[in-house]
């Protein structure tokens, strides 16, 4: 009766989030409105009413339909901000964000117009909500390595404001293999690692991921445990696996919550952490995806803390930082 009180008071870090899936429908349609565009839907109620997937692919094609309206840099900082203030609700303390410049660049927005809308956000939501943060560029694995390479390129002159690098998109048939020269590159710009991998796709993509691109930490990662090599170079190494399990149950990666892997990776001592990916679209964001997952999994108030405290041990605050707001979840 008082997990939701127990989690809400727990501080909490937001290390998997796409800032474009944060879009709620009824920000989107308000957007759309003063852009002068029409959605294919007539109501915030039908747009709802489309958030079914059965993989991963269904929920992309509307999540970049989704993305079509915005435009300007009020834009991004209203999306952004939005989200900022909702998850201060929740006793969020700390997020390192994705963005994907290419969702927006490739129809004819600027890489200036988005990452000002959204740094700027972030900058205020330091200042008056006290939430510290990162922000992570990601490569759509869809697209090429030259059109990565482009992005890369048009990052540079913001590269202070950006932290990391990042790869999602469409899994299957897009390996991590696909795109070792780029994150090479990005890397020698001193971007850290991560992507997404063993979402959908299979466990050799998660060591794709390690050995040629040489990430620092996994995006969902859920397959690792068919793999018992795998799973014990994720302890041995301490990559943490940044774990979604409201969007694992609207994507269909999993059947139900109750098979959601993150208990049996806790008990294997893998840091993994719990975040709510595109939470407009798959029902929930922080609060609602520990509720969730510990309810359907039976987590104890042990089990919950342990998630809380892994996802500052993964965050890429100073170790000063991340001791402070451990010690404040204990
Ligand atoms: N882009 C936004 N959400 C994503 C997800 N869950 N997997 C891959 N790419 C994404
Ligand atoms: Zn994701």
């Amino acid at each position: 009766p008082n997990l939701k009180k127990v989690i809400k008071g727990i501080p909490k870090a937001e290390l998997h989030l796409h800032i474009e899936g944060s879009f709620e429908p009824e920000l989107m349609f308000q957007i759309a409105k003063r852009n002068n565009i029409i959605l294919d839907y007539d109501s915030i109620d039908s747009l709802k009413k489309a958030y079914q997937f059965n993989n991963l692919q269904e929920f992309l094609d509307i999540y970049y339909t989704g993305a079509k309206v915005l435009l300007y840099e009020q834009d991004f900082y209203d999306l952004t901000w939005a989200y900022l203030n909702k998850v201060h609700d929740q006793n969020v303390v700390h997020v390192e964000v994705f963005f994907d410049p290419q969702t927006h660049t490739d129809r004819g927005v600027d890489f200036a117009v988005v990452i000002n809308g959204i740094y700027k956000a972030l900058e205020k939501a330091k200042q008056e909500l006290n939430i510290s943060y990162k922000l992570i560029m990601s490569y759509l694995r869809h697209l090429s390595e030259e059109e990565a390479f482009k992005t890369l390129e048009s990052s540079l002159p913001y590269k202070d404001w950006i932290d990391g690098v990042g790869l999602d998109s469409s899994e299957i048939g897009n390996p991590p293999s696909k795109f070792v020269q780029v994150f090479k590159a990005s890397a020698k710009h001193g971007y850290k690692l991560v992507a997404h991998a063993g979402e959908e796709g299979p466990v050799d993509y998660i060591w794709e991921a390690l050995d040629l691109l040489k990430v620092i930490r996994i995006d969902h990662g859920n397959r690792c445990l068919d793999d018992e090599k795998l799973v014990q170079r994720l302890v041995k190494e301490k990559i943490p696996l940044t774990l979604c399990p409201l969007s694992n149950v609207a994507l269909k990666v999993i059947s139900k919550m109750e098979e959601h892997p993150v208990a049996k990776m806790l008990e294997k001592g893998i840091i993994a952490t719990i975040h709510s990916d595109d939470p407009a679209y798959f029902g929930g964001y922080m609060n609602a995806n520990f509720y969730e997952t510990a309810k359907a999994l039976n987590l104890n108030k042990r089990q919950i803390m342990q998630l809380a405290i892994n996802a500052f041990e993964a965050s890429w605050l100073s170790s000063n930082v991340k001791e402070k707001h451990i010690l404040e979840v204990k």
